[in-house]
């Protein structure tokens, strides 16, 4: 892999390395909790874009980039300099108003992605970024995880994370670490034959496969990215589809089980079910925001209505298409990071969105985003979870 340094982040709004003479930084005060995504925020990881690329397709990927996205045919190399800094315009922004409402920001490790990767089962044309931290990283309580990750391009990831992680460690004693099985995904963990077909199928045929559960990650390796889980409280549900296979919500299980959670497993009418913070996304105790194009499948509301919690369907979102080389849906108008039970940050541009948030009581926050969407996603996808007020409750009793 390419090196690690702070010339490489010429863009980053705050110090990057908080090592002293190779040791990692004690930082007092410092505190790793979080159980949901709607606590009051305390502290927060921000992506940053620099030196991102856009890998040559890979098995786990080709599925999963829509077909209507600019991304179907891989541009594979390096994204050009001037994205990247209006992407980091976005980033940075956003990180300067959330430490402005008093909200600590920490951004990740710098990186060099371009160096193909190797390792003795596969082999992919580069890395792809230090973007974004939702997909990688799952604060479960005090226990900072970060996922297998389903991508070849996304194997080395958590270095991005590393010298924060330690960090981390070093200044809350009660802090827990941990790196989940290192995935293989050699070519044995695909569906080999449904990625040569791809291409050539339509958005029926991917929807009839997804439907009977056949994605392209078999059950090989253990396999989750930290975007299919979406936390509240003692529950934790986790999405089954592209980028995390029975496997993985297995292992969540028996990980956390033991602990008091309970996991539960999702599964939406999306023919690309990957990460579900644009299809099902907590708003507030007792309220849930669901993508009107992809419904649940049957009976997985019972848990919700059975516990009083309403569900809403998100308002349409305010582009017919993504930016170019997305690798999302325009649904990451619902991609939105909540600061507490009565604010919420939303893509400057979705309207109807804000619109309708305001009307369920919140206070809105516009954040311009766009130019960062290319990078991995909205503004949900672009953080992660370090330390939230509150406890870990019972919704679900
Ligand atoms: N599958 C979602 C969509 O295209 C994108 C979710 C992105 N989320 C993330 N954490 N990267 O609608």
């Amino acid at each position: 892999m390419g090196s690690i340094s702070n010339d490489l982040y010429p863009n980053a709004a705050m110090p990057l390395s908080r090592k002293e003479n190779g040791v990692p930084l004690y930082r007092p005060g410092l505190k790793v909790e979080s159980y949901n995504d709607f606590d009051p925020l305390r502290h927060v990881i921000v992506g940053i874009a620099d030196n991102q690329h856009i890998p040559e397709a890979c098995p786990a990927s080709n599925e999963k980039i829509p077909a209507d996205s600019p991304m179907r045919g891989s541009k594979a190399g390096r994204r050009t300099q001037e994205s990247i800094d209006q992407a980091n315009e976005c980033l940075n922004n956003f990180a300067s108003m959330l430490e402005g409402r008093g909200i600590i920001v920490d951004r990740p490790a710098a990186v060099d992605w371009h160096e193909r990767i190797e390792t003795p089962d596969f082999t992919i044309s580069s890395g792809f970024g230090c973007m974004p931290p939702r997909d990688c990283l799952l604060t479960v309580g005090k226990t900072f995880l970060m996922a297998p990750m389903s991508f070849r391009s996304r194997y080395f990831e958590y270095l991005a994370f590393h010298d924060l992680a330690r960090e981390y460690f070093e200044s809350d004693p009660e802090c827990i670490i941990e790196q989940a099985p290192r995935p293989r995904l050699a070519d044995e963990s695909f569906r080999m034959d449904y990625v040569a077909a791809y291409e050539y199928l339509s958005d029926d045929e991917t929807m009839a496969r997804s439907l009977r559960k056949e994605y392209s990650t078999l059950e090989t390796d253990i396999l989750f990215d930290a975007a299919d889980a979406m936390r509240l409280g003692k529950d934790i549900f986790v999405q089954h589809g592209l980028t995390t296979n029975l496997a993985g919500i297995r292992w969540l299980k028996r990980k956390f089980e033991p602990q008091g959670y309970r996991i539960h497993t999702l599964s939406f009418r999306d023919n690309h079910p990957i990460h579900i913070d644009a299809t099902f996304c907590p708003l507030r105790p007792g309220l849930m925001l669901l993508n009107p194009h992809r419904p649940l499948f049957d009976g997985q509301h019972e848990i919700f209505k059975k516990n009083g919690w309403e569900i809403v369907e998100a308002a349409e979102p305010a582009h017919k298409n993504p930016p170019p080389l997305c690798y999302s849906s325009v649904w990451l108008s619902m991609n939105i990071l909540i600061l507490d039970h009565k604010t919420v940050c939303v893509e400057a541009t979705e309207t109807a969105q804000m619109e309708q948030f305001d009307k369920l009581g919140f206070e809105v926050i516009p954040v311009p985003f766009r130019d960062a969407y290319a990078f991995g996603g909205g503004l949900h996808c672009s953080t992660a979870d370090v330390y939230r007020e509150g406890t870990r409750e019972d919704y679900f009793p």
